[in-house]
């Protein structure tokens, strides 16, 4: 069996990050995986776009050189190299598409682009085998919010998505109504913990039972009503001389709004499509509250989830799904660049779009 090597850049975002991945044509090992975190932005509460391009342009050779180091790998590092090129911040985008060019041409090595949210798709697949088609899978992060259908790799088709602000933004923004820090995600969480869920029963954004399949609203998600909902809600606790004492009470309401929503909508999809493993990934899937009431949920259904390493940007997610567009022939014109936004490739509905990430997320 022929193992292809691929070297994986990502630089869509924040996160600047190289790994080596082996590939086997059923397997994914990870050999390598070095991310460098840009903690710069926090001091602005969103990433900074111009800030992040510039941090990518050092950091990138030697995070590239780390990783191969790390892997062990030969004077050849690679049998291909695959790289982030759509969607994000163009300008941070760039950067690693130029350079995976370069090192492409100084090497004799072929460049393979990856669209970032098919890269998510493959991450929980480098550390659980079974994660691997047919699967639904519900990627959730601070700039996309998708529930896909999986039959295989290389093949999908968008159900839902959301039709306002992604799910990890609306952890942000509440975050930051509750006085908490950038990313929000991780302090809701804890926060919620002390939280009482029958304080602050907030509507379930996009749900109602009546709904049917075919219904435009049936798998779609929105978070900007319920954002809307907690703002009122600190107002009137301000008001009230009470936002102290509420603050948990109103987060656990908040993140028991947002789980049931994805919990239920994603269990739709598999049982409508006949899935019987649900793959969740990007960094609201870190969260052990939505783990926790997928798994509670779904019975019979495996519930894969990454751990956080490789559930947020990662570069081992885009080597793999680098391996296997490789290993499937994909032929691209060396010419291609950068996107801010892009279509997942191998869209089984034809009228389906996907991926778009805000420019910014301040
Ligand atoms: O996938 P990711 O690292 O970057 C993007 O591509 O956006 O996701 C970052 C998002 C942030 O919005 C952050 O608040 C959210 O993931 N996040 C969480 C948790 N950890 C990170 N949301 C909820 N619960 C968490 N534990
Ligand atoms: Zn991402």
């Amino acid at each position: 069996m022929t193992i292809t090597r691929v070297l994986g850049i990502e630089t869509s975002c924040d996160e600047t990050s190289a790994s080596v991945v082996e590939y086997d044509g059923s397997t994914f090992s990870q050999r390598s995986l070095v991310i460098l975190s840009q903690d710069v932005h926090r001091l602005f509460g969103g990433v900074v776009p111009e800030i992040a391009s510039r941090q990518h342009l050092t950091a990138l050779p030697p995070v590239v050189r780390a990783a191969i180091q790390e892997a062990d790998a030969d004077a050849r590092c690679c049998d291909a190299i695959a790289v982030t090129h759509a969607p994000g911040l163009v300008g941070a985008l760039l950067v690693g598409v130029h350079f995976a060019k370069a090192l492409g041409l100084a090497r004799g090595l072929p460049v393979v682009p990856v669209h970032h949210m098919e890269g998510h798709l493959f991450a929980t697949a480098l550390e659980h085998p079974d994660a691997v088609p047919p699967f639904t899978a519900l990627l959730v992060s601070g700039g996309h919010t998708l529930l896909i259908d999986v039959p295989a790799w290389g093949e999908y088709r968008l159900l839902g998505r959301t039709r306002d602000d992604a799910a990890g933004e609306a952890f942000d923004k509440v975050a930051k109504l509750l006085g908490l820090p950038y990313p929000g995600g991780r302090p809701i969480e804890e926060l919620a913990r002390s939280g009482d869920p029958a304080r602050f029963a907030f509507a379930r954004p996009m749900l109602r039972r009546s709904q049917q399949p075919g219904d435009p609203d049936y798998y779609d998600l929105s978070f900007s009503g319920l954002k809307t909902a907690v703002l009122l809600a600190v107002r009137a606790a301000e008001a009230a001389g009470t936002l102290e004492e509420d603050r948990a009470h109103i987060a656990r309401g908040f993140q028991d709004a947002v789980v049931d929503t994805l919990v239920a909508k994603t269990l739709r999809a598999a049982r409508q499509h006949g899935r019987e493993r649900v793959v969740l990934g990007g960094g609201v899937a870190c969260n052990g509250a939505l783990q926790a009431a997928m798994r509670r949920a779904a019975a019979s259904i495996a519930v894969f989830a990454p751990a956080p390493r490789l559930a947020t940007d990662n570069a081992a997610m885009i080597a793999a799904a680098g391996a296997f567009r490789f290993r499937a022939g994909t032929t691209v014109s060396p010419s291609f660049s950068a996107h801010a936004s892009l279509p997942l490739p191998g869209m089984l509905d034809a009228t389906a779009d996907s991926g778009t990430r805000a420019s910014s997320r301040r």
